[in-house]
């Protein structure tokens, strides 16, 4: 069992390699964005007060995720989480660390995914997702098989997010240089950070991610 955080930019492959993960090693995913993008679909509060701050591409509070966050932890992973898109804050780190040290539980590894910049701006608006099941898929380097049907699931239902353009992405970015991109060093200080090439091809990376799995 290991507790796991998967730290790079908007288009890194975060949610594409912890998809697998949840697969391959019984762990769970814990995506803050996949949970406040659940809040707006459903039309709840916290949906309703993220909705706009989202579509800007800015960061919500940390009170909201950090109170996401805490919720899920009490339920428990056999296999360890996999924490994507949290922490995005110094704030939100400590208050990771604590969490799970009041729950008996530690940190095992930060995976940073290392990708170019120029390339996000592909993967970001190439991205659709299945609305069913949640697969990731990309027009050119991750098509479904049968075009407009999810291979996982069969459903027909496949997405695009509102957040998903060039002009949005900058902010994202602009959002994590200066907010998240810090965690880079607190975490390596902790001794806990380990680099992949987010740029390689999604089975390279896996194979990549597994390898510092398998160290810990
Ligand atoms: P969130 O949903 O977390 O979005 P993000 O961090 O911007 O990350 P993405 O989901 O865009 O990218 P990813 O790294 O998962 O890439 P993916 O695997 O899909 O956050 C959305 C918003 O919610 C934030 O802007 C903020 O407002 C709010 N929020 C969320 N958490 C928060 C927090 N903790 N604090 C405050 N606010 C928060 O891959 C991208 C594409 O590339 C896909 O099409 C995929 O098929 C393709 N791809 C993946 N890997 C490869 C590869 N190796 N080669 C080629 N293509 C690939």
């Amino acid at each position: 069992m290991a507790n796991i955080i998967l730290l790079g930019p908007p288009g890194a492959g975060k949610g594409t390699q912890a998809k697998r993960l949840e697969q391959t090693r019984g762990m769970v995913q814990l995506s803050t964005g996949d949970m406040l993008k659940e809040a707006i679909a459903k039309g709840t509060e916290l949906g309703k007060r993220v909705e706009g701050i989202m579509a800007r591409g800015e960061l919500v509070t940390d009170e909201i995720v950090i109170g996401l966050i805490e919720a899920k932890l009490h339920e428990g992973a056999r296999g360890g989480f996999i924490f994507d898109g949290f922490p995005r804050t110094l704030r939100q780190a400590d208050a990771l660390g604590e969490l799970l040290q009041r729950m008996g539980q530690k940190l095992d590894a930060v995976i940073e995914m290392q990708v170019d910049d120029a390339a996000l701006v592909a993967r970001v608006t190439g991205r659709f997702t299945c609305g069913n099941c949640g697969a990731v898929y990309h027009d050119v380097t991750r098509p479904t098989k049968v075009a407009g049907t999810c291979d996982v699931c069969g459903s027909t239902n496949l997405k695009r997010r509102a957040d998903d353009n060039e002009e949005t992405l900058k902010t994202r970015l602009m959002e994590y240089y200066k907010k998240t991109s810090p965690l880079i060093g607190y975490y390596y200080a902790k001794g806990l950070l380990s680099a992949v090439d987010g740029l390689a091809d999604v089975g390279q990376v896996a194979d990549a991610i597994d390898r510092v799995l398998d160290k810990t």
